[in-house]
């Protein structure tokens, strides 16, 4: 650990890791290259950008983070195996700065009934793992899965002799979040007192939030000499998720008398990096969650607006702005030229290069045609979205529905294929959205089983855009397609078709790679 940087909490985010393994969040190769590119601006220290071994597709997401986003460290996840480590090592090693992170399970339970090993073979996989990973990379992080429920004296025997073998990093997982946050203290100052060498590494914690104490838990870690916290943008991940990086972050900000730490993070971004995950995921966030809800900065009770109008530190111990947050109630309107849009899509917290911005633009002129008043939301979903349903290879030229109370409604439907042809198809279904599916099944020949469907209104009003989501399985795989547009048919017919488009130009290039002619 450097010297003198002993107040420092070193910010890993595993949200493509960890918070990609939730149901429902799996993300595609250019949603995990934005959400790295928001992560970086962010100003996170690493970005643990998946598990190399698991998959091909994870193998080739975490290289194109590796070779693609400069500043954060970025970090490949490996069991203890050879293979894994290469693996994960061949994902990372074009990163400025690279990292591969070791682990396996510790703990009684996981020993005795999922890995069916003793203590010391655990210890010597460990050992022989770390040392390996040492043998291709300086920056070796190392885990004892499931530490929390680990006996102590057993842990930092374990922690001792990775330590030994070459780990620059101890990360100390809480993984079923079971801890509580005395106790979990208590585990950072036990391993602090008894392991040989410890000041030489950096003591890191993992906290899950099955029992909703993920970021109390992550602050009693740092308050007992831990200086890397583990976490996620909007606390996503597995079962009830990972420790909110939003959440750590902010507190360690906000009482830093408490603390006496800080990050590196520019909290500034953190409303639209919870946004593009949201987005890309979507999970969203409910509306009282904490730093970034809709409500965490609304105040509708009188005697807390009286005092807000007096002074606003009465009822906030946060400046929105400090967390990115520039909601405002300026409306930008189809006579909006592409300055104000820009200064915009600024204030938001967006970067987007020319070319983004001018097909965004062209976007927003397109909606603020059919739509009245345009607010922060309704740009923020042109800015997710400006390019969705535009891939191909199908594209929709024309939908029309005939649909009315006690009978079925009925959709017909074109597409264009990017070969050149089109098709119409007219289906029936129990309601509009069901007959457009069947009509795009039809045209396409992929049938899709529907496990989700979502509706929410991105703003208020009647003109407000309607956002769909579905989760779909095809073939045992489950896909998410999103889409947002002022009309919810058009938006459920694009996001099903987005997925279908998946499949095809997936298909594409499964045939072109196993039959190059
Ligand atoms: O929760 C956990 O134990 C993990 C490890 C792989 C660090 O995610
Ligand atoms: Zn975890």
């Amino acid at each position: 650990m450097d010297a003198g940087d002993n107040n420092r909490v070193v910010v890993f985010d595993t949200t493509l890791r960890d918070g990609e393994q939730a149901p429902g969040c799996s993300m595609t190769l250019n949603e995990k290259l934005r959400v790295a590119n928001s992560l970086k601006e962010l100003n996170v220290d690493v970005i643990e950008a998946g598990f190399p071994a698991a998959s091909p597709g994870d193998f080739e997401a975490v290289k194109a983070i590796a070779s693609s986003i400069e500043g954060p460290t970025i970090c490949g996840l490996a069991r203890c195996n050879e293979k894994d480590i290469d693996h994960a090592w061949n994902a990372v090693s074009n990163a400025r700065k690279a990292r591969i992170h070791v682990f396996v399970a510790t703990s009684e339970i996981h020993r005795q009934h999922k890995l069916q090993m003793a203590k010391e073979e655990i210890i010597r996989s460990a050992v022989d793992s770390v040392a390996y990973a040492k043998s291709l990379c300086d920056d070796i992080e190392f885990s004892p899965e499931d530490a929390s429920r680990t006996e102590l004296d057993y842990l930092a025997e374990v922690v001792e002799a990775v330590i030994k073998a070459g780990a620059t990093t101890v990360n100390i997982p809480d993984t079923v979040g079971y801890a509580v946050p005395g106790e979990f203290s208590n585990v950072f100052k036990y391993l602090v007192a008894n392991v040989y060498g410890i000041e030489k590494i950096r003591l890191s914690a993992h906290c899950h939030d099955d029992l909703g104490l993920a970021v109390a838990n992550s602050l009693a870690a740092v308050q007992s000499g831990a200086r890397q916290v583990e976490c996620t943008i909007n606390g996503i991940g597995e079962r009830a998720g990972n420790c909110s990086l939003e959440e750590v972050v902010m507190a360690i900000k906000t009482r830093e008398e408490a603390f006496g730490l800080y990050t590196n993070v520019d909290t500034r971004r953190l409303y639209p990096t919870s946004r593009i995950v949201a987005n890309v995921t979507g999970m969203h966030t409910p509306r009282n969650k904490a730093i970034v809800g809709d409500n965490a900065f609304a105040h509708e009770a009188g005697i807390h607006q009286h005092g807000m109008l007096q002074n606003r530190a009465t009822y906030e111990i946060m400046r929105p702005e400090d967390v990115g947050l520039s909601r405002s109630n300026l409306v930008l309107g189809k006579h909006s030229g592409r300055h104000a849009f820009r200064e915009r899509v600024e204030q938001l917290g967006f970067t987007l290069n020319d070319s983004e911005l001018n097909r965004c633009f062209e976007e927003f002129k397109h909606l603020a045609d059919r739509k009245k008043d345009m607010y922060d939301a309704d740009i923020e979903a042109v800015i997710m979205n400006v390019d969705v349903g535009k891939a191909g290879p199908w594209l929709i030229e024309n939908l029309q529905i005939k649909a009315g109370t006690g009978k079925a409604a009925e959709a017909e439907l074109t597409l264009i294929h990017a070969d050149g042809f089109k098709n119409t198809e007219m289906a029936k279904g129990d309601g509009p959205v069901a007959a457009t599916f069947q009509a795009i099944e039809a045209i396409t020949q992929i049938e899709l089983e529907l496990k989700n469907f979502e509706v929410r209104g991105v703003t208020v009003g009647d003109d407000a855009q309607g956002e769909v989501t579905v989760t779909v399985e095809y073939n045992g795989q489950s896909f998410r397609g999103h889409a947002v547009s002022t009309d919810i048919v058009e938006s459920a017919a694009i996001a099903y078709l987005e997925v279908i488009n998946r499949i095809e130009r997936r298909q594409n290039s499964s045939k072109t790679v196993n039959n190059p002619e």
